[in-house]
């Protein structure tokens, strides 16, 4: 049994990530983190939590369980960097949630950190786990679209306020790109690679026209991959928009509707046919990947490495505001 622990017990950590670890076998809720106890009790009580001590507000004492393997960071992306290297100093594995972190220095210390320390590290971009996009991504490496030309991925959605921590500089360091932006331009490096090669070159637009804060509020993306295929990417926190992925290569096409989100549904057509696919929950998919490389000894799917250079895309794509 790997005994997790789950670290900022907000939004996706209620909704998606403690179901999910339920879910999966061979994982157990062990204890929750939060700057509030009150806070923690409550998660870990309405959760589950195994451990006979809980719920902690301070994460160094949470870390010094030595019944406890991993720690699941689902906290601000400005504050993954210390946290992970506090947990793999612990010698406790990290699956931290996207993106890694807001900048090189830190997302490099979390990688030699989890490797000084022989722990996992893994980031938790579930639309790999999307069973669609899984069984597309076998189908276009195998060369079901001939080779890979363009790639467009489309993500947005209307904020209502400029309040979320993603707005701001403290701990956040992107707003559409880190909300939705990391994971269209995970799904593009991840979906393109095999055939294309790694990211070239970057080029952008961000725009902060509304709430006019350090942060993007809308951001267009383009990628050159070394094979001189493209892909471009259009997030934003200023409108509503069906999500979509395209894929274009030299012999057909390939498009994704509404599966971009965390319910791994949505519809896929490919050379214009209905692709079908069974709906699974990606969480599961993505916690199932951590435990099995936690017991084999092996790399998760979505490593450090490959978080990191995400990281470095972000950042070339989106310089500090001025
Ligand atoms: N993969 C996905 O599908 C997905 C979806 C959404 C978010 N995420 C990622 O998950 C992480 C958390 O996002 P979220 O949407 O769940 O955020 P959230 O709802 O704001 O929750 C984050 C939690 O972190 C804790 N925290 C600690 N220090 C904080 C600070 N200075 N400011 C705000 N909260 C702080 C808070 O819990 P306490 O106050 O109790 O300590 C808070 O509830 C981010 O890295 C995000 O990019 C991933």
């Amino acid at each position: 049994m790997i005994r997790f622990a789950i670290v900022g017990p907000g939004g996706i950590a209620e909704s998606m990530l403690a179901p999910a670890l339920a879910e999966v076998p061979g994982a157990q809720l062990w204890s929750v983190h939060s700057r509030s106890l009150e806070r923690a009790r409550t998660f870990a009580s309405r959760f589950g939590a195994a451990a006979p001590r809980p719920a902690f507000d301070d994460l160094a004492a949470l870390c010094a369980d030595p019944a406890l393997d991993a720690v699941i960071l689902a906290t601000p992306d400005g504050l993954h960097a210390e946290q992970t290297v506090m947990a793999a100093r612990a010698g406790k594995h990290v699956l931290c949630e996207k993106p890694m972190a807001t900048d090189l220095d830190g997302a490099r210390a979390m990688v030699d950190a989890c490797k000084k320390a022989d722990v996992r590290l893994g980031v938790a971009y579930h639309l790999r786990w999307h069973a669609g996009h899984r069984a597309l991504a076998e189908r276009v490496h195998a060369g079901a679209l001939g080779e890979a030309r363009h790639l467009r991925v489309q993500w947005t959605y209307q904020a209502r306020s400029a309040e979320n921590w993603r707005a701001h500089g403290d701990v956040g360091r992107w707003w559409s790109l880190a909300g939705v932006g990391t994971h269209c331009l995970d799904l593009a490096r991840w979906l393109w690679k095999p055939l294309a090669g790694e990211v070239v070159e970057v080029r952008s637009l961000v725009t902060r026209p509304v709430w006019r804060g350090p942060n993007d509020e809308t951001a267009l993306v383009m990628l050159r991959f070394a094979s001189g295929a493209t892909a471009e990417l259009v997030t934003s926190v200023l409108f509503e928009s069906e999500p979509r992925v395209e894929l274009f290569g030299s012999q057909a096409s390939a498009i994704c509707e509404g599966t971009l989100g965390p319910h791994g549904k949505g519809r896929i057509t490919l050379g214009g046919k209905p692709f079908e696919f069974l709906p699974v929950n990606p969480y599961v998919g993505e916690l199932s990947d951590f435990v099995d490389a936690i017991h084999q000894h092996r790399d998760p799917e979505v490593d450090g490495r490959e978080g990191l250079r995400n990281v470095a895309i972000l950042l070339e794509a989106a310089p500090r505001a001025t």
